[in-house]
Order: C-alpha cells, then sequence, then structure tokens
C-alpha cells in the first residue's frame, strides 16, 4: 500500500530509541523528511545515521529535553527552519516513573504532567499554524494502553496520559474543518528498554504474556506499522479514534 507521504516532512518526538524510533524508521521508508529528537547526542546520531539510508528524505536530529519549555520552543524553531512546514506530527516522550500513589511526592505529578501533557500541548501550538495554513496535517498522539485500562504500579502514566486523549479528541472537532486528522495510538507491551526496566524493576509484570491473546510482547514496528498509516493519505477519513496496538490485552469493547 502507498501511503501517500512522499514528500511529508514527519517531527517524531522521542525518537532515537524505542517506538518513536520505529516509526522514524517506518515514516523515512515511506519516503517523508524525518525530524528526530532525543537528550543523548550520541544514541541520537547512530539513529540519524541509521535513517540516513533507508529512505530518499532527508533526516533532521535535533538534541533536547522535552520536559523543558525552552527546549521545546527551540526544537520546533529548528524544525521549522530547515522545513518550514511539518506535516505530520507524533507525539512522544519518556515514561513516567512507576509507582503507586502514596509513594509518589506532587513533584513527581508535576513533572509527569509537564512532560505527557504539556509537551504535546506545546508541540501542537508550534506546527499547527503551518498544519492549517495548507490545510493538510496528521497529529497522533502516542499514549497507552493505560487510557483505557489502568497498569498496576503505574498511576503516573495512568492518570496523566488519559489528559491527552481529552485533548486528542476535543482538537479531532476543532481541527476537522482544516483537513487535520488528529489521533491516537496505544502500545500495549513492546519490546523497548523501557519495558526492560519496568520489567526489572517490577514484579508485577512477570506474568504479563499471560493477560495478552496474542501471547507475546510487540515488536517496535508492528506499532510503527499502525501510526505510519494513521499519518497517511489512506487514512484521510479517520479522525478522533484511540487505536489500540495491544495483542489484545485491553479487555473493554472499544
Ligand atoms: N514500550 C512499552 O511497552 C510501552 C507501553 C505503553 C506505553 N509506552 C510509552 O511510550 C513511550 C515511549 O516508550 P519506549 O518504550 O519507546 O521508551 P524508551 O525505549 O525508553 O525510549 C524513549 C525515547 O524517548 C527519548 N526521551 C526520553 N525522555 C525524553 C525527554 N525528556 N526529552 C526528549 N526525549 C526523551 C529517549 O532518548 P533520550 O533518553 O536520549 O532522551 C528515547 O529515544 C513512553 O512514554 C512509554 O511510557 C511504552
Amino acid at each position: 500500500m502507498d501511503l501517500g507521504v512522499q514528500e511529508k516532512t514527519a517531527f517524531v518526538a522521542a525518537s532515537s530509541q524505542g517506538l518513536g524510533k520505529a516509526v522514524a524508521i517506518e515514516l523515512a521508508r515511506e519516503g517523508a523528511n524525518v525530524v528526530i529528537c532525543g537528550r543523548h547526542r550520541d544514541t541520537l546520531e547512530q539513529t540519524a545515521a541509521a535513517l540516513q539510508n533507508t529512505g530518499p528524505g532527508k533526516v533532521l536530529a535535533l538534541t533536547g529535553d522535552l520536559s523543558s519549555p525552552a527546549d521545546r520552543e527551540n526544537l520546533i524553531a529548528s524544525a521549522l527552519a530547515e522545513f518550514n512546514t511539518v506535516d505530520i506530527l507524533v507525539t512522544n516522550t519518556g515514561g513516567p516513573p512507576a509507582g503507586k500513589f502514596e509513594e509518589l511526592p506532587q513533584a513527581a505529578w508535576d513533572t509527569t504532567y509537564n512532560l505527557l501533557l504539556a509537551s504535546a500541548v506545546e508541540m501542537i501550538r508550534g506546527f499547527l499554524p503551518g498544519m492549517k495554513k495548507q490545510r493538510w496535517g496528521r497529529i497522533i498522539t502516542i499514549t497507552s494502553q493505560a487510557v483505557k485500562q489502568p497498569v498496576e504500579n503505574l498511576i503516573l502514566s495512568n492518570a496523566v496520559r488519559a489528559s491527552v486523549v481529552g485533548l486528542m479528541k476535543t482538537l479531532a472537532g476543532e481541527l476537522g474543518p482544516y483537513n487535520i486528522t488528529v489521533n491516537n495510538v496505544m502500545p500495549g507491551y513492546t519490546q523497548t528498554a523501557r519495558l526492560d526496566k519496568l520489567m526489572a524493576a517490577n514484579p508485577e509484570f512477570a506474568n504479563v504474556t499471560e493477560e495478552i491473546p496474542l501471547g507475546r510482547f510487540a515488536r517496535p514496528d508492528e506499532f510503527a506499522a499502525a501510526v505510519a498509516f494513521l499519518a497517511s493519505q489512506r487514512a484521510a477519513y479517520i479522525t478522533g479514534v484511540s487505536l489500540a496496538v495491544d495483542g489484545g490485552w485491553i479487555k473493554a469493547i472499544l
């Protein structure tokens, strides 16, 4: 299937590793220009080098911390200076710490809000004018299966990510008239460094594959395929949805 994203520019946030990296690879392979970012220059440069030969588009690698308002401004300004317009925005960040309510200080809530919700709001605010002007855009938030079914011991993620879904759904209504679609993709357990860390630190996750109808964790490229489809021309009439890539883990009727 031709996704029709050649000559489009995608900004994929938090993309030097893991889910973001897989999305950047998929979009680069489909011919898009890709902007990637992360805090650590070494990893970012390795990923940028791998992306250079993946497709015909350009690759721009930007160092920055998505929890910092100043860095967010720089990331947006640098992407726009290079490409003028970002057509496809994929919001993403590192995950918040695990823990139960009484183990987490107020500061952890403030940091998580800033990382998960404020970063999505600001990235959208930064790239929206260009999308509106050209009357075409794709905004895709990466959240978690936790927005439909809380994951044990991850109260920060369970609580704050739900607000990103409220943002996405409301924006889908506001931006439809500009031909901008806004969707959310909910990863389930996917084999990345984040999952390895959670598994090592939290005995609760030891037998988690037994809860997954497909009986295994996802590969990052399986998650990325869903994001790339929503970013494509072929998904032109899909907006306001939350798509689970969870191997069937969520028990609710979606
Ligand atoms: N993997 C799963 O099973 C799963 C399931 C549900 C939800 N999620 C969520 O999906 C998101 C991505 O997860 P992942 O598994 O891909 O994580 P990961 O393997 O830890 O990768 C995170 C990526 O984000 C970058 N990053 C982290 N914090 C950042 C910050 N403050 N500013 C800029 N870049 C930052 C990291 O690079 P630097 O460290 O260099 O900054 C890295 O490139 C997380 O929010 C995670 O909680 C993951």
